[in-house]
C-alpha cells in the first residue's frame, strides 16, 4: 500500500510517504519553498499545501499520484467545534474548517491525477501519535502522550499502542491546552508564537521560578489524565517584552516559572498514564515534545525506563503520523522510521556538476571527514552537507554548522553566522561510545538531540562552547553504523586535539530554513563566515580562512 501524508492546516507543512509500512521519504516545504515554517501559522494560510515536498516524495519513489492507494491529511474537520464553543478567540477559525473540508479538493487541484476520494481525514493527535508510537522501534508495547498547542477540539491524546494499535485513553478539550499556554508566554515575551517557543526554554534557565505559585493555580492536571489551563493575567505578573527590547531577569524568571510548572504537569499526566498500563516505554510527539528540558525531566523522574520522541515533533511529524496510521489501518503492519534523514540528497556527479555550474573552485581530497577534522582544529567553521536532509527542526550531522568546542567565542561566533540572539545555545555532537564520559542524567544515545544531559565538571572548561548556562547540553550521539562519515570526522577531530565533541547547530543564516539543496548550500557559504564547506567528498575553501 502507498499512502501519501499531508500536514498542511496550521503550520510546518510537510509531505511523506510510506510504502509497505516503510517510511521513504518525508520532507517539510520550508526545505523547498524557502520560507521559514512554510507559512504563517494564521487561518488564511490554512488552504495552502506542501506542494513541493509532496511531488518530491512521489519522485523520489519514482511514482506518479494516481499510483497512491491513500493521501493521509492529518486533520478531520469532523471534530471540529465552533472556536467560540472551544473557548478560543479565534474569529477567522471558520475559514479553517472549510479549508479542511475542502482539501480533497484542493490536493487534486495540486496533484493532479489524484482521486479526492483517495484523501482519508485522520485526526490530528492520532496523526501526532502515530508519528511517535508507530515511527518509534516500540510500536508493540508503548505509550504515547500527545501534546500540542491544539488539535481539531483537543490539545491531548494520551494513549497505548499494542501491536500497533492505539488505545486511546485520555484526551483534553480545548481551552485547555499546554502548547497554547506556552506559546501565549512566548507572545508575551516579545518571541514569534508557534516558532520561537524554544527560545523561552533556553531563557527559562536564566531565570528563577518565582511566579510558580501563581502558575500553580492556573495550571494543573485534574486526576483523570488531562488538565486544565485557566486564564492568566501575564501582564500583572511581567510586563509584555517588545521584539526589540533587551530581556530582564523577570522575563527570565517568567520563562523559568511557565517551563517549571509545564515539567511538573507533565509529570503528573505521564504518572496517570503509566498507572493505567504499566508499560515501560513512552513515546512524544505534539510541539510540546520539541521541549528538550521537559523531556529530560520525564526520562529521569517518570516511571517509564525509556523515552522515545519523534524527531519531527511538532505538525510536520503528522504527516508521516497520518501515513504510517493509514497504513496500519489498512491491515499493514508498519516499520520504524529508518532514521530522520528523510529528505534529499544528491549523488557526488551531481554534486560536482552544480559545483563546476556555479563556478567555484573546489577540491576532492582524499577524505573528507579528515579534512574537515582538520579545519575544525584550527578553529575554522565548517558548513557541512551530507546525506539526505533531515526530517524535523534539528540539524543531525547532515545539513550542519560545525565549530571547535574549546573555545568559548565559538558560541558567540556561530550565533553571528545565525544571525540569533547571544542567549542560544549550539550543541555538541559526540560519538556513542565516547558519550558516556561527558554526559549524564539523560538518555543514551541521543541520536536526535531532543534530551539535555549534564556535562560532567571536568568537562565544561574542555568545551566551553556547547555548555549552557545551567551546565548542560543538549547532545546528539553519532553511531559509526548509522553515521560513519560523521563518526570518522568526529574520530579525526578527537585524534588532533583530545576534544571528542563538535560543536553543531543547523545549517542556515538568519530567518531562513535549514539548507536542503546544493544551491543553498553555496548562498550559506557565499553569505556566512564560514571557513569551509564539505559537500559530498568536496570541499571549496574560503580565501583566507582558516582551512
Ligand atoms: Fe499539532
Amino acid at each position: 500500500m502507498k499512502v501519501l501524508g499531508i500536514n498542511a492546516l496550521f503550520h510546518d507543512p510537510a509531505a511523506a510517504l510510506v510504502i509497505d509500512g516503510e517510511t521513504v521519504a518525508a520532507a517539510e516545504e520550508e526545505r523547498f519553498s524557502r520560507r521559514k515554517h512554510g507559512k504563517r501559522p494564521v487561518p488564511f494560510s490554512a488552504w495552502e499545501l506542501p506542494e513541493l515536498a509532496a511531488r518530491w516524495c512521489l519522485e523520489e519513489a519514482g511514482l506518479h499520484i494516481s499510483d497512491v492507494d491513500a493521501v493521509a491529511y492529518s486533520y478531520d474537520p469532523a471534530l471540529a467545534r465552533p472556536a467560540e464553543e472551544m473557548g478560543l478567540d479565534d474569529p477567522w477559525d471558520h475559514l479553517r474548517q472549510t479549508y479542511a473540508q475542502r482539501a480533497p479538493g484542493f490536493l487534486a487541484a495540486a496533484l493532479p491525477g489524484l482521486d479526492p476520494g483517495a484523501v482519508q481525514f485522520v485526526p490530528h493527535h492520532v496523526a501526532h501519535a502515530a508519528s511517535a508510537g508507530l515511527a518509534s522501534p516500540h510500536a508493540a508495547d508503548a505509550d504515547v502522550l500527545v501534546l500540542d498547542g491544539r488539535g481539531e477540539s483537543a490539545s491531548h491524546l494520551a494513549g497505548h499502542y499494542d501491536g500497533g494499535r492505539l488505545d486511546v485513553l485520555a484526551t483534553q478539550e480545548l481551552p485547555h491546552s499546554l502548547g497554547l499556554l506556552y506559546e501565549t508566554v512566548t507572545d508575551h515575551l516579545g518571541f514569534l508564537r508557534s516558532s520561537d517557543e524554544f527560545k523561552v526554554m533556553a531563557l527559562a534557565s536564566y531565570g528563577k521560578p518565582r511566579f510558580l505559585d501563581e502558575l500553580r493555580r492556573a495550571v494543573y492536571a485534574t486526576g483523570d489524565g488531562g488538565f486544565h489551563t485557566e486564564p492568566i493575567d501575564w501582564q500583572g505578573l511581567v510586563k509584555r517584552r517588545a521584539a526589540d527590547e533587551e530581556w530582564t531577569a523577570d522575563h527570565a524568571d517568567l520563562a523559568a516559572s511557565v517551563q517549571a510548572r509545564l515539567e511538573e504537569v507533565l509529570l503528573e499526566l505521564v504518572g496517570w498514564l503509566h498507572e493505567q498500563t504499566g508499560s515501560k516505554t513512552l513515546t512524544l510527539a505534539g510541539g510540546v515534545a520539541l521541549n528538550c528540558v521537559a523531556n529530560t525531566r520525564l526520562f529521569t523522574d517518570s516511571p517509564y525506563d525509556d523515552v522515545w520522541v519523534q524527531p519531527a515533533a511538532g505538525d510536520a511529524g503528522t504527516a508521516l503520523g497520518s501515513a504510517l496510521h493509514v497504513a496500519q489501518a489498512g491491515g499493514e503492519s508498519t516499520s520504524p522510521m529508518p532514521g530522520a534523514d528523510l529528505g534529499r540528497s544528491w549523488d557526488d556527479a551531481e554534486l560536482e556538476n552544480k559545483l563546476r555550474t556555479a563556478r567555484v573552485p573546489f577540491e576532492r581530497p582524499q577524505d573528507v571527514a579528515e579534512e574537515v577534522a582538520e579545519c575544525l582544529a584550527a578553529d575554522g567553521v565548517v558548513a557541512w552537507f551530507q546525506g539526505r536532509s533531515e526530517y524535523g527542526p534539528r540539524a543531525l550531522g547532515h545539513r550542519s554548522l560545525l565549530a571547535h568546542p574549546g573555545h568559548e567565542r565559538n558560541l558567540e561566533r556561530l550565533n553571528d553566522v545565525k544571525g540569533r540572539e547571544q542567549f542560544r545555545p549550539v550543541a555538541p555532537m559526540v560519538r556513542e561510545e565516547r558519550a558516556r564520559d561527558i554526559f549524564s542524567g539523560g538518555p543514551l544515545p541521543s541520536p536526535h538531540m531532543l534530551f539535555v544531559h549534564d556535562v560532567a565538571p571536568e568537562w565544561r572548561d574542555r568545551i566551553p562552547a556547547v555548555v549552557h548556562v545551567d551546565g548542560t547540553a543538549r547532545v546528539q550521539t553519532v553511531s559509526a553504523d548509522d553515521e560513519p562519515l560523521v563518526a570518522r570526522m568526529l574520530e579525526g577531530f578527537e585524534r588532533r586535539t583530545g576534544l571528542p565533541v563538535v560543536v553543531n547547530t543547523s545549517l542556515n543564516t538568519a530567518g531562513r530554513p535549514m539548507v536542503d539543496d546544493p544551491r543553498d548550500a553555496l548562498e550559506c557559504f557565499g553569505s556566512a563566515p564560514v571557513d569551509l564547506l564539505a559537500i559530498g567528498p568536496f570541499v571549496v575553501r574560503r580565501p583566507g580562512g582558516r582551512a
